[in-house]
């Protein structure tokens, strides 16, 4: 048996006549750029995540880009942010010629941990004061943890963006006033971000990425950053860029918008399965595979079965001898993938900047050990025990 890590075929074939009836209206419309379709699916998505505004961008880096720019970061300045994400998350910073503060994750989420952070932030207004904002990653497809890391950003007067690309739809449990309210991943801060890849819960034909934010000031500032900085058109008071998204994208995505909810309980479904037949395997009691946590499982159940307190974007465990389990598994057919080998304070293009002694255990250790597991909706229940069954023939050989 063959079992890729991600297929869309079977998401695609149930929807392939209404994508393409979509897309050739758009086609034969020849608005090719921006326009109703697109402005229909910014509402959309702006309603389902419970935010006052959406802008379409060209992809979630771009989002990341442009919300950066609209609140003003630019060089000398700080991002504090985590050093465990797709590289993207700092690549906005570094490319404003800002510099990113990391804070080291929970070994948990493998989200930025809000103590790390307090840390930082003291150590920043102790001394020059660089830090202009905080991007936290809902890594996987759960959200970090937004209530503590808001308190911080409320102390110290900064702008949240939240980078929430892999987590579409997923809540997080703010206590308000003694009472639990459910907040989508990108209402909480001043921006999300979000990215429609391939892979993500809800993935284009293609890139694209979208902003959301509950300021209309804020909104209005990244519609002008959008088009280059030009308003009106050919009047440049700031420098944006062509962060545009298609409307043949948001067409794609809005059908697959209604969707959603599905897939996201076909991926919990998968995920409690995977919980089910790892039980049986002896390989938790080991400590030889941990499986991934949903930390607010706990109080999404209080809020209902479809709750998404975690859309799984991607199922992570931590394994020993991650790098021979993925070569036995790779050899028996089985895709996984390891997201990420390399922390961001590691990479090449940030040698030099003074990250040389900075140390970020968690981060580093969870580079080593994680590895990414099949969980696309359409996955079988006989291709998941198929996974577990070479998992178990790794650490019995
Ligand atoms: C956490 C995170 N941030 C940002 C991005 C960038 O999104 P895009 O690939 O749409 O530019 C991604 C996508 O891979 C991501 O996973």
């Amino acid at each position: 048996m063959r079992v890729p890590l991600l297929d869309l075929h079977g998401q695609m074939a149930p929807l392939r006549e209404e994508i393409l009836a979509a897309v050739t209206e758009v086609i034969d419309s020849t608005q090719y750029i921006l326009g109703p379709k697109v402005e229909q699916f910014e509402k959309k998505v702006a309603a389902y995540c419970g935010s006052g505004y959406g802008i379409g961008v060209a992809s979630g880096s771009d989002a990341l880009l442009a919300a950066l720019m609209a609140l003003g970061v630019g060089p000398g300045d700080a991002v504090l942010t985590t050093p465990y994400s797709f590289f993207a998350t700092i690549g906005c910073i570094l490319r404003l010629g800002a510099k990113p503060v990391f804070a080291d994750i929970d070994p948990v989420t493998y989200n930025i941990d809000p103590e790390q952070m307090a840390e930082a932030l003291a150590q920043d207004a102790k001394g020059e004061k660089r830090i202009k904002a905080i991007i936290p990653v809902h890594l996987y497809g759960q959200c970090a943890d937004m209530g503590a890391i808001l308190a911080l950003a409320k102390q110290y007067n900064l702008p949240v963006v939240e980078d929430a690309a892999q987590a579409i739809g997923a809540v997080y449990p703010m206590k308000q006033n003694g009472k639990t309210v459910w907040c989508r991943a990108g209402s909480m801060g001043e921006a999300g971000c979000f990215s429609f890849f391939p892979s993500k819960n809800l993935g284009g034909v293609g890139d694209g990425g979208l902003i959301t934010c509950n300021d209309p000031e804020l909104a209005e500032r990244i519609r002008i950053i959008r088009v280059h900085g030009g308003a009106p058109k050919y009047h440049h008071g700031v420098v944006g860029g062509n962060f545009r998204i298609d409307p043949i994208q948001t067409v794609v995505l809005d059908i697959k918008l209604a969707h959603l909810p599905d897939w996201h309980r076909a991926r919990r479904r998968n995920a409690a399965n995977y919980r089910h037949l790892f039980a049986q395997t002896g390989l938790l009691e080991s400590g030889a595979v941990s499986l991934p946590e949903a930390v607010y499982q706990a109080e999404g159940l209080t809020a209902g079965e479809d709750c998404d307190y975690h859309i799984y974007n991607q199922f992570v465990i931590r394994a020993r001898d991650r790098d021979g389990l993925l070569r036995h598994l790779q050899a028996s057919e089985v895709g996984a993938e390891i997201y990420y080998p390399i922390p961001l304070h590691r990479q090449g293009c940030v040698a030099g900047m003074g990250y040389e002694n900075v140390s970020l255990p968690e981060a580093e250790r969870a580079a080593l050990e994680t590895l990414a597991l099949p969980i696309f909706p359409e996955l079988t229940g006989e291709m998941q025990s198929f996974v577990v069954e070479k998992i178990v023939e790794f650490y019995t050989r």
